[in-house]
């Protein structure tokens, strides 16, 4: 028996890296998988059917069950399309793992609004399209009397703590987390979880990272466990697939053989300017300002960064 024996699941941008890992895994598991992947590069462009094929054949090979989808994420009709497929070839959806994604990054001061909009699309709008299609698919479901337990899994990234020469991806990311904290509040009524994942593994994503990419590269000892391994990833994101597994509106870190749950946006309590009673001037509020604590960095690369 696997823990996702049964389950029909839609793994997007699966062709390569980490969402090849996912399909192999899920279907490992027992799960129907739907493999899509563009086929692009590293920025976007282009189109190849050849590295989901090569997922399915895999994954076929090892006797598992999975079909190939070509569709762009981002296209609104492609996304449709996709859901489509698993219903009609599965016979039903459980799970949508939102993991398409490119780079185009460059610092802010030289990023053309192409490279920006590229980078929203295939993030941004590649998890709504999706995830909006299949939202769809869960309410009829629910009407027509079948009570879904889906699970919706959301690829964002420790670049939502705001990674120079990222202002595109980072914003991205941001958003896609907090797309899945909203979804997990308007979906439950649909019997469906959300949530999202910050991954860090060895792809064709970071190795061109600077800095951090050389480092990657290097081989391990074949007995070493190798924390940039992608596959690491996979298992979180199957047990948050499974249909016993509670959790929802959350964001986890997945890295080796670490799971952390990122804290949402909070409120500081140690930094609330209040008790006036009416409108502040700009001066007074100046004079305040200098009583409020100092923040604390809160970005996980910065030492990297320090070396670079
Ligand atoms: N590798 C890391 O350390 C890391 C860190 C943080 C976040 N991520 C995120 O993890 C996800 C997977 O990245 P990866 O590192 O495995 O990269 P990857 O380039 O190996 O895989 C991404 C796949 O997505 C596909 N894709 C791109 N645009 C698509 C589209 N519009 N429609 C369908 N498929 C599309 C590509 O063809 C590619 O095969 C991405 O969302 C990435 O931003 C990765």
């Amino acid at each position: 028996m696997g823990t996702l024996d049964g389950r029909v699941a839609i793994i997007t941008g699966a062709g390569r890296g980490i969402g090849r890992e996912h399909a192999l895994l899920f279907a490992a598991e027992g799960a129907k998988v739907v493999v899509n992947d563009l086929g692009g590069d590293i920025g976007g462009q282009g189109t190849d059917l050849t590295p989901a094929q090569e997922t399915v054949a895999l994954i076929k090979e090892a006797g598992g069950e999975a079909v190939v989808n070509g569709d762009d994420v981002a296209d609104w009709k492609g996304a449709q399309r996709l859901i489509n497929q698993a219903v009609e070839e599965f016979s039903g959806l459980d799970v949508l793992v939102n993991n398409a994604g490119i780079l185009r990054d460059r610092m802010l001061v030289n990023m053309t609004d192409e490279e920006f909009d590229a980078v929203i699309r295939v993030h941004l709008r590649g998890h709504f399209c999706p995830t909006r299609h299949a939202a769809a698919y869960w309410r009829a479901e629910t009407k027509a009397g079948r009570q879904p337990n889906a699970s919706i899994i959301g690829t964002s990234s420790e670049a939502l703590f705001g990674n120079p020469g990222q202002t595109n991806y980072s914003a991205a990311k941001s958003g896609i987390a907090t797309m899945m904290i909203v979804a997990s509040r308007e979906l439950s009524r649909y019997g469906v979880r959300a949530n999202a994942i910050t991954p860090r593994a060895r792809t064709r994503l970071t190795l061109q990272t600077p800095g951090i990419g050389e480092t990657l590269a290097t081989e391990l000892p074949e007995e070493q466990f190798d924390p940039w391994d992608p596959a690491n990833i996979s298992p979180w994101v199957a047990y948050l697939a499974t249909a016993d597994c509670a959790l929802t509106g959350e964001v986890w870190m997945v890295f080796g053989d670490q799971v952390q749950r990122i804290k949402p946006w909070e409120m500081d309590p140690e930094a609330l300017l209040s008790n006036k009673g009416a409108r502040w001037e700009v001066a007074s509020l100046a004079e305040q300002a200098k009583t409020l604590p100092r923040t604390q960095s809160n970005d996980p690369f910065a030492a990297i960064r320090d070396n670079m």
